[in-house]
C-alpha cells in the first residue's frame, strides 16, 4: 500500500507522530511518506492507497491551515483517508482546580469531525481516526504512552 501522510505539527508533536507512524508503516513493507502541509500542493496530490492527515487544535477545530489545506485538496474519488488530531490533555483549573465537564472536553475537542466534514463533502472515505494528547496543554511533550497508542493505530491501517 502507498500511503501520504500531511501534518501541519506547529510545536513538533504532531510531527513526531506521524513520523513514528510512517516508519511503523515502512517496517511493515508499505511505501510511506510524510510532509508538512507548507510543504505540499493540495491540488496535486500524489495517488495514494490511504491519505493521512494530521493536524492540532486550536479552539476545538482544526488549525486554520490544516481546514484551508482540506478544503483544497484535490483527492481520487473514494479516497480512502485516516485523521489524527493532536490535543491538550484536559487538566485542572489553574485557579479553581477543577477538572473541566466531559461536555467541556467535548468542546474543545471538534477536530476530528470537523476535518471529517470537509472531506466528506470530497466523497472521500475514513478508515480510522486517532486522537493523541500532548502534555502542558499546549507545547507538549506527547502524553506518556503515545507511541503505543501510534502502534495500534498503525496495525488498523495495514
Ligand atoms: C491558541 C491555541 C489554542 C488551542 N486550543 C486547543 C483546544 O481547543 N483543544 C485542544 O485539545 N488543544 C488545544 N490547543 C493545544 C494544541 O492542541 C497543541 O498545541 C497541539 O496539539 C500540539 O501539536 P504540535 O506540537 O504538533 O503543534 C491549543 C493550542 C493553542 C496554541
Amino acid at each position: 500500500m502507498k500511503v501520504e501522510l500531511y501534518h501541519a505539527s506547529k510545536y513538533g508533536n504532531g510531527e513526531k507522530v506521524v513520523a513514528y507512524l510512517q516508519g511503523l508503516l515502512v517496517a511493515g513493507g508499505h511505501q510511506a511518506e510524510y510532509r508538512h502541509i507548507r510543504d505540499a500542493k493540495p491540488k496535486e496530490l500524489p495517488s495514494a492507497d490511504l491519505y493521512v492527515f494530521c493536524a492540532p487544535t486550536r479552539v476545538g477545530k482544526p488549525i486554520g491551515k490544516m481546514r484551508r489545506f482540506l478544503k483544497k485538496a484535490r483527492l481520487p474519488e473514494g479516497a480512502r483517508y485516516a485523521l489524527i488530531a493532536t490535543h491538550g490533555e484536559p487538566a485542572p483549573d489553574k485557579k479553581t482546580g477543577k477538572m473541566p465537564t466531559p461536555e467541556e472536553i467535548a468542546k474543545y475537542q471538534q477536530n476530528l469531525p470537523a476535518m471529517e466534514a470537509i472531506l466528506k463533502e470530497k466523497g472521500a472515505v475514513k478508515v480510522a481516526e486517532l486522537k493523541v494528547y500532548v502534555k502542558n496543554t499546549i507545547k507538549g511533550p506527547l502524553a506518556d504512552g503515545w507511541e503505543k497508542v501510534v502502534e495500534e493505530f498503525a496495525a488498523k491501517l495495514m
